[in-house]
Parts: structure tokens; sequence; C-alpha cells
């Protein structure tokens, strides 16, 4: 595929021609189909929900959605008897647990549910993965093969990428994620930003940066949910999504296995940057499942213009 493909024949590449196309190995191939698989059943789920609180709270002391723990079971069971997993890291649960027999060849991070405070105003919302081959603790080095995303918001997509640039699928009527966009470029430099924290909390480096970023005309797009913040980056070709240090929390909010490590890997693969305003994100050691990171992830042009704002 590539330059010359004409759009229909383009609409009928589904998810598992593509990666046998794009030459991703077997069962890798098989892993991101049977995700992107659970994001359907994740979709009827947040369907059916009846919005209520479960009433009771995740490792980190946030509410947690009923559909968060559903999500999480469903991905989890799903996983246990892939074959292709033996260890599976969620947001949801305090520590890794092995899933598998220990012979098998991939460990799974997962936000099964990520901004699910969300649902209830009927915005969008998703579920992040990362696709490690070794442990995802304190190697030393990022071991991540592949990472998705899949929005669920008026349509259903996915974004994934095993290394081979990021491509970008809408599931249809009939259940097949159909091919949308092929190896996404963003460009140099975008035209919005999407700033997370309150303003009041904000270092004053940072105030400085996001102040240039409004007196250079980008437009303010935050809508609350990671993932469509970042999917809004990637599919408009560029800008910039940061949650930055705050005053009280240095570490910002977002947290580096389940979240950041995995979209760093697919807009890295789209011509993007991410760091943490100094150092790259997929270059930082995990050390610990719940650990934080201060974020700025688009086009290469605002994330090094972030990095100049911090260092003065
Ligand atoms: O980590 C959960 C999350 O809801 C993300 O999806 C989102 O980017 C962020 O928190 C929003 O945080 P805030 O409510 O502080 O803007």
């Amino acid at each position: 595929m590539g330059e010359g493909t004409s759009d229909y024949t383009k609409n009928m590449v589904d998810l598992r021609r593509h990666m046998w196309m794009a030459g991703v190995e077997v069962e890798l191939r098989r892993l991101i189909w049977q995700i992107a698989t659970v994001g359907k059943y994740i979709s009827a789920k947040i369907h059916e929900s009846n919005r209520k609180l479960a009433g009771f709270q995740n490792v980190y002391g946030e509410e947690q959605l009923d559909l968060d723990r559903i999500s999480d079971e469903i991905l989890k069971s799903q996983l246990q008897f892939s074959g292709f997993v033996r260890e599976y890291a969620s947001e949801e649960l305090e520590d890794i647990v092995k899933i598998g027999s220990g012979k098998e060849k991939y460990i799974v991070t997962a936000d099964p549910l990520d901004g699910s405070s969300l649902v209830d105003t009927n915005l969008a919302i998703g579920t992040i993965i990362g696709i490690h081959k070794e442990s995802v603790l304190d190697t030393g080095r990022n071991t991540m093969v592949a990472a998705l995303y899949i929005t669920y918001g008026p349509l259903i997509t996915m974004v994934y990428s095993a290394g081979n640039g990021a491509h970008e699928f809408v599931l249809n009527r009939e259940g097949e994620y159909l091919l949308s966009q092929e190896k996404i470029k963003l460009k140099e430099k975008g035209s919005i930003f999407s700033p997370g924290g309150l303003r009041r909390d904000w270092t004053p480096a940072h105030l400085k940066f996001v102040e240039q970023l409004e007196k250079d005309g980008y437009k303010l797009r935050y809508s609350g949910g990671f993932v469509p913040d970042i999917n809004q980056v990637l599919i408009k070709g560029g800008g910039l999504f940061t949650y930055p240090a705050l005053r009280k929390s240095p570490q910002g909010k977002l947290r580096l296995l389940f979240e950041l490590q995995p979209m760093a890997f697919i807009m890295e693969q789209a011509g993007g940057r991410a760091t943490n305003g100094k150092e790259d994100i997929l270059a930082l050691k995990v050390e610990s499942v719940n650990q934080r990171s201060p974020v700025y992830i688009g086009s290469t042009k605002e994330v090094r213009m972030a990095a100049q704002f911090l260092s003065q």
C-alpha cells in the first residue's frame, strides 16, 4: 500500500489484512487483533452502562466507575486465554499479575478505560495499551514493541503502531476495523494546544510557555480525556498536549507506564515527540507501576519550545 492506492481499495483494508501486509509478526498481530476485539466488548458495556458510580476507589484513591472494573476484567480475561501474554499490568490493579504460563512472548500494560468520569457527559473516552517483550519495570530501557489506543466517541476508532508508523482504523457496523489513515504524519508545527492542570498551579516557566502559545495563536482544545485529546493532535496533524508538573505535584498527573509511554510510542511513530520537558518519555526508567510524569507531547516544534521555556 502507500502512494497510488485508491480510496476505494484503502477502505477495504481491515486491521488483520493491514498488519499482515505491514509484516507485523504473527503473534503480535493476533494479540493486537484480540485487544481491538476487546474494544468492541468494552464499547458494548459503555452503551449498556447505567452510569452509576460503584462507590469505591481505585488504588490511586480516585473514584472508580463500575465500567473501569468491568473493562479491566474483560481485557484481563481475554488476554489470559490468548496464549500470547505472560504478565498484565493495569491501572486498575495494584501489582503486575502473571496471567500466562510464563512462556508467552508478551507483557501488556493497560489503562482499560481512561477518562471514564466523562461517561455521564457523553464525551469521548478510551483504552490505552502498551505491548512489551521484556519486564516493564526497571530494565533501564524501554522494551515496548507496539502500542494502541481505542477511542469510544461518536465513532469507535483504533490507532496502532507496531514500529511501522501509526495507523488509524474505524469500526464499521459490521464490526470490522477498516483502515482510514495509514502512516499518519504530524506536521512539524501544529495550531492547537491541550493543557492539563489548573493555571494557578502551573510553574512560572510553564505559564510563560502557555502564554507564548496563546500569543502565537494556538487554539485551546481540551476535553479532559487523555485519549481523545491526544487523538485530536494526531488526527489534526499537529499541536501539543501537555499535563505539566504542578506546584504541589511535581510529577504531574498522568502515569508513565499506562498512559504516557504507549502514547509517546505512537506519537514518535507519527514523527512527533514526547518529553517530560527534558528527557524523552520513552527513555524514562519506570520504577513503579504508578509512577507519574509531566508530559509535553505532539509536534516537534512545540515540544522543543516547551524544553526551551522550562530550561530558562
Ligand atoms: O488520567 C485520567 C485523566 O482523566 C486523563 O484522561 C486526562 O487527560 C486527565 O486525567 C484530566 O485531568 P484534569 O481533570 O486534571 O484535567
